[in-house]
């Protein structure tokens, strides 16, 4: 998953010859994730994607890479648009929290006078990327073609994806994304697909709600460089030629996007667990999408959510649309990550389940991530960080 596509020219079987037009053969890629035993794609370059000219080591600054336990261990409260814009999507993220499984962060590029810059290649052979874009429009340029993306939008780019991301020229709303660095791949969860992978009907979403490129992109340049994330680091290529040089390809991996918006809540009588939210899965953890959706209709429902302790996972709530009712009194807004880590039971702020007796629904949207191992603070963590979030609590309670 996703579903079989097919963009632009190949040739009737795969592995026959493939006559470029002004002589010689086309180059076979195959892009095969769990050694070939799993999807792959095929894709056809005018020249061979394997000719470098030239490979260079690329520090990253401490900032970038470092994170520090949660310790004493709390919730915490990250406002995220706190953080400075500036470079690119790419280059110019900042890491907010982190594990061996999933790094989180933002990527704000500069806006202002100037417009914003597109990423440098890249391709980052570490995992895949999910990116959610918080608000503005820019195009994911790959390998696959062109995507167009806006707000609300999931981008699944598979690992080893050679692409770029050039945001809308400036005059809408700034690019601002939180971008997951999984160390593996992100699907939709399993029990939404039929053995052979199609969406089943109880899924929240299905293949008419995934978008993917649908022309190739081809770009005639010469020596051009791509800087590749691996585990140990960054390392920059040069290539002879220009990597988008596909002229076609067919297959079921692919960069392809999903709307928050297209995501269909589950709702109940009664409150549903947050599994029914689940829209991905990853290396050791989850992604679910909190919707507009109309509350429990039990003619008792309380429709916040109950008092909880995440036995297993740290969860962490980017905070994206509407006006998040049950956290009023918290200082959590748009923008907003909230942290409640394994071992802290969290729930709804004091006086926010009566306030909520009687309401019909809820416009909020929110991402959540839950990650199966605990996660590190990084530097943008600290830096965002609303120092009194774990006391909100308590606040107004008698002694
Ligand atoms: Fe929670």
């Amino acid at each position: 998953m996703p579903y079989y596509r097919r963009v632009g020219d190949v040739p009737r079987k795969r592995h026959i010859r493939f006559e470029r037009p002004g002589g010689g053969l086309h180059s076979e890629e195959l892009m095969g994730v769990e050694g070939f035993s799993a999807d792959s794609a095929l894709l056809y370059h005018r020249q061979p994607p394997t000719a470098i000219v030239k490979a260079e080591a690329v520090d990253e600054a401490p900032a970038a890479v470092e994170v520090t336990a949660n310790r004493p261990l709390l919730p915490r409260h990250l406002r995220t648009h706190a953080l400075p814009s500036g470079g690119d999507m790419v280059t110019g993220r900042r890491l907010l929290l982190a594990n061996d499984d999933v790094r989180l962060l933002i990527a704000a590029p500069a806006a202002g006078p100037a417009e914003p810059k597109p990423s440098e290649l890249y391709r980052n052979a570490a995992g895949d990327e999910l990116v959610y874009v918080e608000s503005g429009t820019a195009t994911l340029e790959s390998v696959y073609g062109r995507l167009a993306v806006g707000p609300g939008d999931y981008v699944v780019i598979p690992t080893s994806t050679t692409h770029r991301w050039v945001p809308a020229p400036s005059g809408g709303e700034p690019l601002r994304a939180l971008v997951l660095e999984a160390r593996g791949h992100i699907r939709p969860p399993r029990r939404y697909l039929s053995p052979a992978g199609q969406f089943l009907e109880q899924a929240p979403y299905c293949e008419r709600d995934l978008r993917a490129p649908a022309e190739p992109l081809l770009v005639d340049d010469g020596e051009t460089p791509v800087l590749v994330r691996t585990r140990d680091g960054l390392t920059r290529y040069t290539y002879r030629h220009h990597p988008f040089d596909v002229v076609g390809w067919d297959g079921c991996l692919y960069p392809y996007a999903f709307n928050i918006a297209d995501f269909e809540p589950i709702v109940g009588r009664l409150h549903q667990p947050p599994p029914v939210h689940q829209a991905f899965d990853g290396p050791n953890f989850v992604v679910c999408s909190f919707v507009p959706r109309l509350f429990d209709f039990h003619p008792e429902a309380v429709p916040v959510p109950y008092n909880h302790a995440n036995v297993d996972s740290d969860e962490v709530l980017f905070y994206v649309g509407g006006d998040f009712m049950s956290r009023a009194g918290s200082g959590i807004g748009l923008g907003s990550i909230s942290l409640h880590p394994a071992g802290f039971i969290h729930g709804p702020q004091p006086g926010s389940i009566e306030a909520a007796i009687g309401k019909a629904g809820t416009e909020e949207v929110a991402v959540m991530v839950d990650t199966f191992r605990p996660l590190g603070l990084g530097a943008a963590a600290r830096e965002a960080e609303d120092p009194e979030y774990a006391w909100t609590w308590a606040r107004g309670l008698d002694r």
